[in-house]
C-alpha cells in the first residue's frame, strides 16, 4: 500500500492519476470526507481523514503502508514539523520507501517554504529510512490561475519583471515520474531535480500562449505592493502573505531555473513542452 499525503490538492491528484494507471494500491490522506469522496474517482483503496500535523492521524494513515509519497500542503507554516513527524512515524511503522515532494532549489534561505523543505530533506538523511527526494520546478498549471485574464484582457500579469527566467514543469509529467519512482526500483538515496522546460522569460511564456490563441498577449508586471494589498483583501494569512512576497522578490532577483535531463531519464522521453500544455489547457 502506498500512502499519498496532501492527496486532494493539485499535485496529489496528478500523482493519484498516474498511480492509478500503474494499478497501485493507494491510501490517500486528506483533510475531510468530501475530499475522500472526490478521490474515489482515482480508484483509491481507502482514505484517512484529518489534520496532517496530528500524530494520531499520521499513525492511522501509516499503518500497513509500505511506501509514502509526502506532499505537504502549499505554504503551510509547520512544514518542517509535519515533515519531522511523518518521518519519525514512518520509522515507527517500518515504512520501506519514503519519497518526498520537495522543491527545485530548496537551498534558498530567502524563500521560507523552500528552506523548510531543505530541513525536511536533512531529517530524511538522518532518519535511516530508504528515501528518494524529488525537487519539482514551478508548475505550468500555475498559469491557469490567470487564464481568464489572459483570454479576456490579453495580459499575462505577474508580480515580477517580464525578463524573469523560470524553468517550468507539467504536473502530468511530475505524476508519471512519481509513479515510476514509487512503483519501480533503483531510486533509493537519490535526489532528483524534476524540471520540464529550459529557462523561459515571462515574455517567452506570454508569446507561447499568444501563438496558440492567435493574438498578442502582453506581459505586465504587477507591483508587489499592489499584489500585497489584494492578498490582504482576500484574507490571506500572514505566513502565506510574507512567504509568497519573499518568493516573488526572489524570482524577480534571481529567477528559478533547473535542468530537465533527470526528468527525461525518468520518463524515457522528452518532458512535455509549454506549447503542448497551452494547446491542451487553453482549448
Ligand atoms: N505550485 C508549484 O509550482 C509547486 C512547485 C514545486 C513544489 N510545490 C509544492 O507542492 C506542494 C503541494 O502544493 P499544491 O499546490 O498541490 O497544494 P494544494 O493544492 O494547496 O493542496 C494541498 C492539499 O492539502 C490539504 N491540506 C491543507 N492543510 C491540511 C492539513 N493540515 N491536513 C491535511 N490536509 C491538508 C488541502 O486541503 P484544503 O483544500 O481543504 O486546504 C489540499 O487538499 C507544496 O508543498 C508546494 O510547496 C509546488
Amino acid at each position: 500500500m502506498i500512502l499519498v499525503t496532501g492527496a486532494a490538492g493539485k499535485t496529489g491528484q496528478a500523482v493519484l492519476k498516474a498511480l492509478q494507471k500503474k494499478n497501485a494500491k493507494i491510501r490517500a490522506l486528506v483533510r475531510n470526507g468530501e475530499q475522500a469522496e472526490l478521490l474515489m474517482n482515482y480508484g483509491i483503496a481507502d482514505a484517512v481523514t484529518g489534520d496532517m500535523s496530528s500524530q494520531e492521524v499520521l499513525k492511522e494513515a501509516l499503518t500497513g503502508v509500505s511506501s509514502v509519497y509526502h506532499i505537504c500542503p502549499n505554504m503551510h507554516p509547520a512544514e518542517e514539523l509535519i515533515g519531522q513527524l511523518i518521518i519519525s512515524t514512518s520509522r515507527e511503522k517500518k515504512v520501506e520507501k519514503f519519497v518526498f515532494h520537495s522543491v527545485l532549489h530548496p537551498q534558498t534561505a530567502k524563500m521560507p517554504h523552500h528552506w523548510q523543505k531543505l530541513k525536511v530533506e536533512e531529517a530524511l538523511f538522518e532518519s535511516g529510512l530508504s528515501f528518494t527526494i524529488l525537487q519539482p520546478a514551478p508548475y505550468m498549471q500555475n498559469i491557469l490561475a490567470f487564464k481568464d485574464v489572459i483570454i479576456n484582457e490579453g495580459v499575462y500579469r505577474v508580480p515580477y519583471p517580464p525578463q524573469t527566467r523560470m524553468s517550468l514543469l507539467d504536473l502530468e509529467d511530475l505524476g508519471e515520474a512519481v509513479a515510476t519512482v514509487l512503483t519501480g526500483s533503483g531510486h533509493d538515496n537519490a535526489t532528483y531535480e524534476i524540471v520540464g522546460t529550459d529557462p523561459l522569460t515571462q515574455e517567452e511564456i506570454a508569446s507561447c500562449i499568444g501563438k496558440r490563441l492567435n493574438k498578442e498577449i502582453r506581459v505586465e508586471e504587477a507591483p508587489l505592493t499592489q499584489w500585497r494589498l489584494q492578498a490582504k483583501e482576500l484574507d490571506m494569512d500572514t505566513y502565506q502573505l510574507e512567504t509568497l512576497s519573499s518568493m516573488f522578490e526572489y524570482y524577480a532577483n534571481y529567477g528559478l531555473v533547473g535542468n530537465n535531463k533527470v526528468l527525461e531519464m525518468l520518463l524515457g522521453r522528452s518532458p512535455g513542452s509549454l506549447d503542448e500544455f497551452i494547446k491542451r489547457e487553453f482549448k
